[in-house]
């Protein structure tokens, strides 16, 4: 079976939720407590083995590419400085050279058409995508366990969890057939459907695994739920033809969409930090005056 070697992570949204923070600085590098939110959806990438990276860029978005590129004066200075620590921290973001392509979304038409706009550098192999305005804590990485599950079903995988139910209408929603565990037979999936209009209460994260051929199904769609292109619709079409599973993985998913959900994130991935997860429990106490 083709291995899942490349993922296409979409970050062209303006991130006018969490305005005006996001004014001149994408909402992909917004720090979650001491590296920028993209860093950590990279990292899950590479723990589930992904090579390549195609970002669905937009305007105003170049301090993405830069994050990923050589700062030479300030690596040079470091260095200087013997500060070793900090250097092999700065220097770990850099990817293999080569592992990395932009490309343009010129409009924002909607999630379909960012994932539409990677279609020749993805080409008709399975692919991931993972929406870098969701993080996810888990262990193995949330790709990693829709990899384990792709290798033995093949086909289409998506990562699924439970939502309140009158929170339906904010997210992707799936149609549940059968369950094996923690596996799912999906026949359908509707995005943001009305509460009393949904079809189970299991929401999808924003991690996928698809067949290149959701490409054919973006390519001459209209626009659905919001005015825009939905991946959703694309995906409940190729459904007709294809395997699709969802996977309700082990782990605790962030929403850094909106401005309190960036300060869970924050909260739990400082607490989580290897050196500072200790100090940063202690601030949380603090304020919640344990
Ligand atoms: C997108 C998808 C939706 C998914 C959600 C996860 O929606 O369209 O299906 O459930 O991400 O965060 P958005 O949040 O971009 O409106």
């Amino acid at each position: 079976m083709t291995r899942v070697r490349k993922a296409v992570l979409p970050v062209a949204g303006f991130g006018t939720r969490v305005l005006p923070a996001t004014k001149t600085i994408p909402k992909e590098m917004l720090p979650v407590f001491d590296r920028p939110a993209i860093q950590y959806v990279v990292d899950e990438a590479v723990a589930a083995g992904i090579e390549h990276f195609v970002f669905v860029t937009g305007r105003n978005k170049g301090a993405i590419e830069d994050y990923f590129d050589t700062a030479y004066e300030l690596e040079a200075s470091l260095e200087a400085k013997g500060k070793s620590d900090i250097l092999a921290e700065v220097t770990r973001t850099k990817p293999i050279p080569g592992s990395m392509s932009f490309v343009r979304q010129q409009a924002p038409l909607g999630l379909g058409h960012a994932i539409w706009c990677a279609r020749d550098i993805i080409g008709s192999d399975p692919f991931a995508i993972l929406l870098p305005d969701v993080l996810v804590q888990a262990e193995p990485s949330c790709l990693a366990q829709m990899i384990s599950v792709f290798d033995e079903t093949g086909g289409n995988v998506i990562a699924v969890e439970q939502v309140p139910a009158d929170e339906v209408n904010k997210y992707g929603i799936i149609d549940p057939e059968s369950r094996e565990g923690n596996r799912i037979r999906m026949r359908g999936m509707v995005e943001k459907p009305a509460v009393d209009a949904a079809p189970s209460n299991l929401s999808i994260t924003g991690r996928y695994i698809l067949q290149g051929s959701v490409f054919d199904y973006l390519a001459d769609q209209a626009a659905g739920a919001g005015g825009e292109i939905q991946l959703t619709d694309a995906m409940a079409r190729q459904m007709q033809n294809q395997d699709f599973h969802a996977v309700e993985y082990v782990g605790q998913s962030y929403d850094c969409g909106s401005k309190l959900g960036y300060l869970r994130a924050t909260m739990a991935y400082a607490r989580a930090h290897r050196e500072l997860g200790d100090g940063a429990q202690a601030l949380i106490n603090e304020f919640s005056g344990n």
